[in-house]
């Protein structure tokens, strides 16, 4: 098997292994959250690029929980139309995509939000997932990861709460575990559910147990990123890693996660050569690769990784 080999997920054909991991374009869009010709282009340019499956940036649930002013919207009916025209212009390309949902956070401690809060941008998260079916998308990809909202929830470290969102790990997911069994009707065989968790939550462990809730909730795709470290952890990787492992720790920790479930789970970090792709997905390590940076220095990837593979394999391309 190799990286170019098809992967179906539910109904959705997946050209191949490599994924457009989500990317805020901040500079193509403007403060208003819309979506602009510019950032049509790139996603163009991705799909035309051979990209497996791409994950559209984080789009934002409300308009106060922007990471930055300017970040794409999904808060609104108004903003179907303009992400209706990246989700065709994917299709047109054979590339299926999927959109990630996002929300922030707020400056202060998790621990201090009021519960209706929660429960107000809960609702705005399920609203949310059912304007990315309309402007058709694939699916949506939660953001879990990256010590924004659901992040903080999920971390150990940072959700001291008392309340249906706080307390054991059961009920620090109780947001996701809510979100998805609120939204499950959206979730046929046409609609992926993808969540982008941190493998660090504070702890590997931390992260292996999360993912194995995730997947008895409904997830249909992990995606292994990186979460809210332990403060006092101050070496480059965040985790203690049982052997040595020749890419980033972050890859390390899809690796590992793999082990425990059985839905398709996405690496990421740092991977920009074909033999590194190539090394982690014909070993069975992980199902997919994303390629962030590397796709922004070639939306191209994988078309030019196909000449990197046979040159390096030897293998007669047909
Ligand atoms: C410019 C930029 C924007 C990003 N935007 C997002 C985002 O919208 N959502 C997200 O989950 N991660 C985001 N990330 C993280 C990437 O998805 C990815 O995990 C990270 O860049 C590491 O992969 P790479 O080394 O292949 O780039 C962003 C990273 C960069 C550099």
């Amino acid at each position: 098997m190799t990286i170019y080999d098809e992967y179906h997920l539910k109904n959705i054909v997946i050209k191949n292994r490599v994924v457009l991991p989500p990317l805020v374009r901040f500079s193509k869009v403007g403060i208003d959250g819309f979506v602009t010709p510019d950032l049509i282009q790139w996603y163009q340019d991705v799909a035309q690029g051979g990209a497996g499956l791409i994950i559209v940036e984080a789009s934002c649930v409300c308009e106060n929980g922007k990471l930055r002013p300017n970040q794409i919207g999904i808060w609104n009916d108004c903003f179907i139309k303009g992400l209706s025209q990246i989700a065709e212009i994917c299709k047109k390309y054979n590339t299926p995509s999927i959109i990630q949902i996002h929300h922030a956070g707020f400056g202060e401690d998790i621990s201090t939000i009021s519960e209706m809060e929660l429960d107000l941008i809960l609702e705005k998260f399920v609203v949310a997932f059912f304007r990315a079916k309309e402007a058709g998308f694939d699916g949506i990809e939660i953001h879990g990861a990256h010590g924004y909202l659901i992040s903080q929830l999920n971390s150990k470290i940072l959700n001291t709460r008392t309340d249906k969102y706080g307390g054991t790990l059961e009920k620090r997911l109780y947001f996701s575990k809510e979100l998805i069994k609120r939204t499950k009707a959206l979730f046929n065989e046409d609609f992926i559910l993808g969540y982008r968790m941190g493998g660090n939550e504070p702890t590997l462990e931390d992260g292996i147990e999360i993912a194995k809730k995730l997947e008895e909730y409904g997830v249909d795709l992990l995606h292994v990123s990186s979460g809210i470290p332990d403060p006092d952890f101050k070496q480059e990787a965040k985790i203690h890693m049982k052997h040595a492992f020749p890419m980033d720790w972050v890859v390390y920790m899809g690796v590992e996660i793999k082990k425990h479930i059985s839905i398709p789970v996405i690496g990421v970090r740092k991977i920009k050569e074909e033999k590194d792709a190539s090394w982690l997905i014909e070993n069975k390590m992980l199902d997919f690769v994303a390629i962030g940076r590397g796709m922004i220095l070639k939306p191209d990837w994988v078309n030019w990784s196909k000449n990197e593979y046979f040159k390096r394999t030897g293998i007669k391309q047909k």
